[in-house]
């Protein structure tokens, strides 16, 4: 008999064996989930069972979702429990009764009655009204808060930067107005800030650079306005950052070229401008997404960016780009990027060996199909005193003498034009 025959034949014995075990396995952890229902997480508060009863009511929270007569703890869906306490609540996902429908708020005072509570979630529940005052006073065990889409009005309470737990915050997706309170700075352990889709105004707080543990900060789609601070380089964690739809203004700030760990840079839809320095971009080899779209950013691409290791999008449409593109072959090899370079000025030969993952529609390339008019270029190089290469015979070599010359030129066209424009008047 060969090794492979014994084998065969010792395979039934082998499969009963693997059920046996199997089937043990499965009887013990039946044994100890049982044990763990009846002993460990039974509600043993008192208190925080009127406190839940007094929240079902407030809310209106359906009964066959958390059933009078039985456990909390194991039996009321999105409660949890440690040690018999109330230690997380979430509600999303649960439906109201038609009586608790009828006239919604932000009903949750007793929640100041769990003093263990870590967490709660009404992420989708709606509780429209305002966060109260007393949030961050009494909720002070609070580590994750998480309010996104319960149509929230009303501002920040400077309450909740006192939490000093407080681990993430998602106020996503609500009516939330005023400015973002600049005492949000003292929550230290924070690590995730979502304050995206709300009405905010005002600037980004300064003290913003005291949150040393963010990995996320997204305040997209807002009001706010002004600079990105310079010293928002100093959190060192940051991997996903989110600041498009707003208004803010002024250069990329080169400070965040020490944001090592940043996998998404999306600046999209602002008001920003300046030039892209190479040195922003040489550190960040984590980056995947990077989003300028929307902006009035001007010079050249920076060469780095196509050399960024990890990129999978990079999105600089509808800018003020000018000059000759950077070699994309590199950049093209990693696997699905994709590069927006729409709505430009981009000038020069058109991109090679890019596949069709490259958009350049509407800049200034030559020879290539839905870029701008002649006099549209022209005239933007002129506005700016660059020169528009298109014009002039590809040489690198250009004489500077006669880049002057053609500048002079332009000046004298744009007088002379000016002039027939008033003589043709009278
Ligand atoms: C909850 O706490 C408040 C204020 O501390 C108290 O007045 C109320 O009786 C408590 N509710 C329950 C059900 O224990
Ligand atoms: C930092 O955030 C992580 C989660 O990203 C968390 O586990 C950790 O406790 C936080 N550290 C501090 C010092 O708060
Ligand atoms: C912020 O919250 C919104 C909505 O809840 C979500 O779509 C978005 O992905 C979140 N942002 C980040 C960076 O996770
Ligand atoms: C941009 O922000 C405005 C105002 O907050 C919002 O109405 C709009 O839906 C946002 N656009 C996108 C694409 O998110
Ligand atoms: C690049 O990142 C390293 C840490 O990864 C940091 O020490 C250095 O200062 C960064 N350089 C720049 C120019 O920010
Ligand atoms: C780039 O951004 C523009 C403007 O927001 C958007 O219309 C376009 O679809 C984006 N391109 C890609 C490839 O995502
Ligand atoms: C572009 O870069 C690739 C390598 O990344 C190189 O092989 C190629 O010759 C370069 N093309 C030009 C026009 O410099
Ligand atoms: C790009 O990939 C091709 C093979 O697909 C390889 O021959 C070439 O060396 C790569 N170029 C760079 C710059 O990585």
């Amino acid at each position: 008999m060969t090794q492979d025959e014994k084998t065969k034949l010792r395979r039934p014995f082998v499969v009963m064996e693997a059920h046996r075990v199997q089937l043990k396995v499965a009887l013990l952890l039946l044994l100890i989930n049982s044990v763990l229902t009846q002993q460990v997480v039974r509600l043993s508060s008192r208190s925080e069972f009127s406190a839940l009863l007094d929240l079902r009511s407030s809310l209106g929270i359906r009964a066959k979702d958390w059933p009078r007569k039985t456990d909390p703890c194991s039996r009321w869906r999105g409660v949890e429990c440690r040690t018999g306490q109330v230690v997380g609540i979430t509600l999303s996902g649960l439906r109201r009764t038609p009586a608790g429908g009828r006239n919604p708020g932000f009903a949750v005072d007793s929640l100041a009655n769990f003093t263990l509570l870590a967490k709660f979630n009404s992420y989708g529940f709606p509780l429209p009204g305002s966060i109260p005052d007393w949030f961050g006073q009494r909720l002070s065990a609070l580590q994750v808060l998480d309010l996104s889409s319960c149509s929230i009005t009303g501002s920040i309470p400077s309450s909740l930067g006192i939490l000093s737990g407080l681990n993430s915050l998602y106020l996503s997706d609500n009516f939330l107005t005023g400015a973002i309170p600049l005492i949000l700075g003292q929550l230290l352990s924070l690590s995730v800030l979502n304050l995206s889709r709300n009405s905010f105004t005002g600037t980004i707080p300064s003290g913003f650079s005291s949150l040393l543990n963010l990995s996320t900060l997204d305040l997209s789609s807002n009001f706010l306005f002004g600079p990105i601070p310079n010293n928002l380089g100093s959190l060192s964690r940051l991997k996903f950052l989110h600041l498009q739809n707003n208004s803010f203004d002024a250069s990329i700030p080169v400070e965040l070229a020490s944001l090592s760990q940043l996998i998404v840079l999306d600046l999209g839809h602002n008001g920003l401008s300046g030039s892209l320095p190479n040195g922003l971009f040489s550190n960040l080899t984590q980056l995947q997404y990077v989003v300028l779209s929307r902006n009035s950013f001007d010079g050249n691409l920076p060469d780095v960016l196509s050399s960024l290791p990890a990129l999978r999008l990079l999105n600089v449409s509808s800018n003020k780009f000018t000059g000759v593109l950077p070699n994309l072959t590199a950049f093209f090899n990693a696997t699905g990027a994709v590069v927006d370079l729409s709505d430009n000025y981009f000038q020069g030969p058109a991109p090679s060996n890019t596949g069709t993952n490259v958009v350049v529609n509407g800049n200034c390339l030559q020879s290539l199909p839905n870029q701008r008019s002649l006099q549209d270029c022209r005239s933007f190089y002129a506005s700016r005193g660059l020169i528009f290469g298109n014009d002039i015979a590809p040489n690198p070599s250009l004489e500077p003498a006669s880049i002057s010359e053609k500048r002079v030129t332009y000046r004298l066209v744009g007088l002379f034009g000016g002039l027939g424009f008033i003589v043709l008047l009278y």
